[in-house]
């Protein structure tokens, strides 16, 4: 196993030096200087913004949405697909005006384009208004790159290929007052074929349960009622700690922190959902009856090239166990379409598991070649149009289910975790159902936060529709 580097309490201390050293400058600065922090892609990138955030309050900065008043703006790439990218390089490139009227601004970008050697060198030659680009294994010594930048002046680039490092005891602004995200582990070992993470966010490592248990006991104590466990697999956990423990006995673990909240966690690879995790959740009475389980392809070639390790039959099979465990299991999966070679009637195949497995919501994309990884060298025939009508059929037929499976709970009284206000004037608050469903709500505003009974009165594709008992 490649080494994983553990960030010494010594290194963190001495980044929170380098940002009081940066707060002395703020300090010195007309008014209260704010940040701008705007974050691409999933979970574990949101996970990380919040750690910026952190950093950045023991600098002295305050934070803002507006580009035109930020001192200092940081933009957490996303390099999942293509589009993502378009996405930020045009973002960036606007920003040269910003730059223009604002010399003294700092612009930094980081996140997983960043970690791509193609993307830094991009960035160094076409993009000089960018100050700072550092990847993910960076993260932890930002406040040392923005103390240099502020001192010496220049451009600092960060983004050295590594297995990768965990640090504990980096401070956190969250995003959120009622749900909160903890990276159980980073990286991934998977490589599956068209994937570009393992490349940017190297190889898998666990926190040590200790951290992550006093990481959840201190949020159930500030409220916090939602609390998702994130790793690219979180089903892999712990097979690189000393101790004997798996993913299952920290659900465990974690399930048993006294307090009322629930416990989500994602992602989980179909090769390592065991039957012992199903019975895990089952008993647990904190884990959500919700699991996310990418399948990606139908057909069985195309899971092979993937370089899935699983079968369709094994899939099934482990979903059936798990609804013999929990019938009533919210289940939701990723899904590529047009994956090079992937022919219209491999593709039938991935419609055949949607009518088996009944999903509640999926989340659907169309290959994009990534480079550096094997599936963008591979043989891609088939027309984009092609591809677009499938995706199509995929699309219209999970919706057909999903409004199905919604309008299964008109009628129906759920506990419901009141989790924001609506931004539809004609319902109050926005809820989510034990299975992570998206409730509209008409009731007292004054119930945010709290678990409440809501009676669901419609549905569509999309959400339920309740009131509060
Ligand atoms: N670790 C998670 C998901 C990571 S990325 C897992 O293994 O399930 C989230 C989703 O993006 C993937 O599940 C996949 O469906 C999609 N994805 C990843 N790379 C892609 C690519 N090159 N083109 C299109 N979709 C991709
Ligand atoms: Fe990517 Fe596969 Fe790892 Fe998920 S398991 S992050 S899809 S390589
Ligand atoms: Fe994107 Fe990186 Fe997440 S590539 S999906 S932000 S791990």
């Amino acid at each position: 196993m490649e080494h994983t580097t553990v960030i010494s309490p010594e290194q963190i201390a001495a980044q929170l030096d380098c940002c009081q050293a940066v707060a002395r400058l703020t300090a010195q600065w007309d008014a209260q200087p704010l940040a701008f922090v705007d974050t691409y892609g999933c979970q574990q990138n949101e996970a990380d913004s919040e750690r910026i955030r952190g950093f950045l309050a023991k600098m002295g900065f305050g934070f803002t949405d507006s580009e035109e008043q930020a001192r200092i703006i940081v933009i957490n790439t996303c390099a999942i697909r293509e589009h993502a990218e378009q996405r930020v390089f045009g973002n960036v490139g606007a920003l040269v005006h910003v730059k223009r009227r604002h010399p003294d601004t700092l612009i930094c970008l980081c996140g997983c384009m960043a970690q791509q050697p193609h993307v830094a060198k991009k960035i160094r030659e076409s993009y000089r208004h960018v100050d700072l680009v550092f990847g993910p294994h960076a993260l932890w010594k930002f406040p040392e790159m923005v103390h240099g930048l502020l001192v010496q002046r220049g451009r600092t680039f960060s983004v050295d290929d590594e297995a990768g490092s965990i640090a504990e005891g980096i401070p956190v602004v969250r995003q959120d007052r009622v749900k909160a995200w903890v990276s159980i582990m980073y990286g991934c070992n998977n490589f599956c074929s068209y994937c570009i993470v393992p490349y940017v966010r190297g190889r898998e490592r666990s926190r040590r349960p200790e951290d992550i248990l006093a990481e959840v006991r201190q949020l159930v104590s500030e409220g916090y009622k939602d609390i998702t466990l994130l790793g690219q697999n979180v089903n892999s956990y712990g097979k690189d700690l000393d101790e004997p423990l798996d993913f299952s006995d920290l659900l465990e673990q974690v399930n048993a922190i006294p307090g009322d909240f629930l416990i989500r966690f994602m992602t989980s690879h179909p090769k390592d959902a065991t039957q012992k995790l199903f019975e895990t959740m089952a008993r647990c009475e904190k884990v959500a009856p919700v699991l996310h389980l990418p399948f990606q392809a139908g057909n069985d070639r195309v899971l092979k090239v993937m370089n899935r390790r699983h079968t369709r039959e094994q899939y099934l099979e482990k979903i059936k166990a798990l609804k013999a465990l929990i019938p009533d299991i919210v289940l939701t999966s990723d899904i590529i379409v047009g994956f090079p070679g992937e022919t219209t009637e491999e593709f039938e195949d991935t419609l055949r598991v949607l009518e088996e497995v009944r999903f509640d919501a999926l989340f659907t994309f169309i290959f994009s070649p990534r480079q550096g990884t094997p599936a963008a060298e591979m043989d891609d025939p088939m027309p984009r149009e092609e591809k677009l009508a499938n995706f199509n059929r995929l699309t219209a037929l999970q919706d057909q289910i999903s409004e199905e499976k919604h309008a299964a709970y008109v009628g129906k009284t759920v506990r419901c975790l009141l989790d924001g206000l609506s931004d539809d004037e004609r319902y109050d608050l926005t809820a989510r159902t034990p299975g992570n469903r998206l409730v509209r709500v008409v009731g007292d505003p004054a119930a945010l936060g709290q678990f409440r009974d809501v009676r669901i009165t419609g549905a569509n594709k999309w959400s339920l529709f309740g009131e509060l008992v």
